[in-house]
């Protein structure tokens, strides 16, 4: 059967002090409306609406490209419950999945555990129990132990503020249900506004089956509503990526200086130093070892390769012996074959270096392709741009590029070729030595300026 999810985030988040709507602010690389939303997409057969309302544009901008979401607006944020209502519409009478689009680590789990046998008429909140309850609505249950309300922390008596178990927003039930309870909220309580924890109470007084699950995880549930509560999530999150690097083989310097912001895939004996960034889909096989402060996004990274201090790897792929840094620069498209080598201050972009070649120093290789063992030398570079387009550089094998060499592109270069140092070739070479630089004279009898010169 088809599951709606709707998920609000028509709220200022006005604690976040900021111009960008509190659910676009990120955790480890992703929104937290996208982290909900992609939490959702992991059940089966659902429709998902977000109710928006402040910074409207920007949240539909930020979720373009994801056809499968169905915006609801609501102009006022007048409550909860409000927010809700504006979603019945599009309901059917079916199950429906209400969450909140600050709770960023919500896990597809848990929403599966929620959504579970919502076919029949019923209510199933997800609750947790606080150290500090306080801000949050309580859960409140007869003697018997049976949930009769949810009492919101302003409208909260004495007695109730000293319950612990609270709502984390997020609850189970029907389309037909909510179309009943919805219109029949009223805003007579602290706040004036209508709140959708009121509809446990209608549950409790029509006999509707009505239950809470405690969520096992106090992090898992948490709302933000701060920038320093995301923080501390962000902290947690890292501390369970890095937890679980460790468990695969990975050794870490430190686990809390550990940022893991995507997927990462890790063979055995893999020791990352501190202060390293992954991002997007990155692949450490055995034996790698990454040097401290190194950005590496959406690369694969072979066997026993080591990457050294402060460098930065986009978009890039290592075969597997390779030796990177300190302080490269790898952008996209670059391929590394096994054993070639990619020393300090160099820039690799959109180019294939072939086994066993090495540019150690002070480059830039970019729309190029270089064989294999060739030695490029300090300060090469490859002129790829005209201005207006982009051309390359083919460099054969077992070529020697002298130091300080321009290869204005585009450029071919054969096998087994020297270029001179100094030089800027414009034109292709196929074989020999060449160069491509003024010859150098020497004045024997030139004398320099002396003091007695200059009166
Ligand atoms: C809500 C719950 C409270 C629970 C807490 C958990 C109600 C009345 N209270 O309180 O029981 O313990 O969450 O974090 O539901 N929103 C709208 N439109 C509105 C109002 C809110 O879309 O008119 C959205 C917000 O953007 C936010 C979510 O609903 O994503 C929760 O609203 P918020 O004001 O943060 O509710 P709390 O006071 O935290
Ligand atoms: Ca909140």
């Amino acid at each position: 059967m088809s599951l709606d999810v709707v998920i609000l985030a028509a709220g200022q988040g006005s604690r976040m002090r900021s111009r960008l709507p509190k659910v676009l602010h990120t955790l480890a690389g992703r929104s937290m409306l996208q982290r909900i939303i992609d939490s959702a997409k992991q059940l089966s057969d659902v429709t998902l609406h977000v109710v928006v309302g402040h910074g409207a544009d920007q949240i539909e901008a930020a979720l373009a490209g994801q056809p499968d979401i169905h915006f609801v607006y609501q102009q006022q944020q007048l409550g909860t419950g409000h927010a809700v209502a504006q979603a019945l519409p599009a309901l059917g009478d079916g199950p429906v999945l209400i969450l909140t689009g600050d709770t960023p680590l919500l896990t597809s789990a848990t929403l599966e555990q929620l959504s579970a046998g919502l076919a029949q008429d019923q209510l199933t909140l997800l609750s947790v129990v606080h150290e500090d309850p306080s801000g949050y609505g309580r859960i409140v249950r007869d003697d018997s132990g049976q949930v009769t309300a949810i009492v919101e922390q302003k409208d909260a008596s004495e007695q109730q503020r000293l319950i612990r178990e609270c709502n984390t927003g997020l609850m189970g039930t029907t389309g037909a249900l909510l179309k009943r309870w919805l219109p029949a909220l009223s805003a007579n309580n602290a706040q004036g506004e209508y709140y959708l924890t009121d509809i446990v109470g209608m549950a409790y007084a029509e006999g509707v089956p009505l239950d809470a699950v405690q969520a096992g995880c106090v992090e898992e549930v948490s709302g933000v509503n701060d920038r320093r509560q995301l923080a501390a999530l962000e902290r947690w999150l890292q501390r369970q990526q890095a937890e679980q690097a460790m468990a695969q083989g990975a050794s870490l310097a430190d686990p809390a200086r550990f940022d893991q912001r995507g997927t990462l895939t890790l063979g055995r004996d893999v020791t990352i130093d501190v202060g390293c960034i992954f991002e997007g889909d990155v692949t450490l096989e055995d034996g790698v070892s990454v040097g401290p402060y190194c950005v590496i996004r959406d690369s694969h990274i072979g066997a026993d390769t080591h990457i050294e201090a402060y460098s930065h790897i986009d978009g890039a792929s290592a075969a597997g012996n390779n030796q990177i840094g300190p302080y490269a620069r790898l952008r996209p498209g670059s391929t590394l074959a096994a054993e070639a080598k990619v020393g300090n201050f160099v820039e690799i972009k959109k180019a294939t270096l072939d086994h066993g070649t090495k540019v150690n120093h002070l480059s830039y290789i970019g729309d190029a392709h270089i064989g294999q063992h060739t030695n490029v030398g300090a300060g090469t570079i490859t002129c790829n741009y005209d201005g207006v387009n982009k051309h390359h550089t083919e460099i054969g094998s077992n070529v020697f590029v002298g130091s300080n060499t321009a290869l204005v592109a585009p450029i071919t270069i054969g096998d087994r070729v020297t270029i001179a140092a100094g030089s800027t070739l414009t034109d292709s070479v196929e074989q020999g030595l060449a160069f491509g630089r003024a010859r150098q004279t020497v004045k024997e009898n030139w004398r320099r300026a002396e003091q007695d010169d200059e009166r």
